[in-house]
């Protein structure tokens, strides 16, 4: 089973993929459960430098950052997710399709066209792989903007970061393109988490999830 985590910053989609990793492994022994993330991911030899490439995309094309970020999850799925998903394993990853559905396709203004060739790019080697759909299934963890503000500030201390140059506007557009993305009929395999209650719940709220749609999984595996 294939499940991946995304959110705006300070959603704590890291902290909960880890935490649900930590569950996997302890609750389903049964299953071996791979932790990656995006960009870059494990298990590539180039996957850290991919990772160091679209980090640093500024000055480059929309076009040519939508580009490097499909090839760096190409990559990371052919050498690591469909070997792992082949193999039985459960993989979780920290980031995938929705990043780039918010980050590229609304915040770059990347055509809709381009934006489909290079969903479609990886859908077909998921395809060629005999595995769809993918991913099985999408969390989305939702969390309005102070929370996220005030979460960042005190993982960081009082530096600015990042997210201090990020204005409201922008975050409201970024927490808006992951609810868009998360209706759409494409995605209905994607699951919106309320990200804004303490960590404990959100982790309880996403294994729920996951612990229904292993059900139905297993359910497929045996038909
Ligand atoms: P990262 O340092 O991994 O931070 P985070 O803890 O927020 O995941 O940064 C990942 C950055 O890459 C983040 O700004 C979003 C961006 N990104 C895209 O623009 N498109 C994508 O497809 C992916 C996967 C990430």
């Amino acid at each position: 089973m294939f499940i991946t985590l995304d959110g705006v910053d300070g959603s704590g989609k890291s902290s909960i993929a880890r935490a649900l990793h930590d569950y996997m492994e302890t609750h389903h022994p049964e299953t071996v459960t791979r932790l990656t993330r995006e960009p870059g991911g494990v298990g590539t030899h180039i996957g850290e430098q991919l990772r160091n490439i679209v980090l640093d995309t500024h000055g480059l094309l929309p076009e040519t950052q939508l580009f490097l970020f499909t090839a760096s999850r190409l990559e990371h799925c052919h050498k690591f997710i469909l070997p792992a998903l082949l193999a039985g394993h459960t993989v979780i990853c920290d980031r995938f399709s929705a990043s780039t559905f918010v980050y590229q396709f609304l915040d770059s203004k990347i055509s809709l066209y381009l934006y489909n060739n290079s969903t479609a790019a990886v859908r077909e080697l998921f395809t060629r792989y005999g595995l769809r759909p993918y991913p099985d299934l999408q969390l989305i963890l939702d969390v309005d903007y102070d929370t996220a503000h005030s979460r960042i500030a005190s993982r960081l201390g009082q530096k600015p970061n990042a997210f201090d140059v990020m204005s409201k506007a922008t975050f409201d557009l970024r927490r808006a393109g992951y609810l868009a993305y998360a209706s759409s009929a494409l995605n209905c395999n994607s699951v919106v988490i309320d990200s804004a209650h303490p960590p404990q719940s959100v982790l309880q709220a996403c294994i729920t999830v996951i612990e229904e749609h292993l059900g139905k999984h297993n359910e497929n595996q045996l038909r």
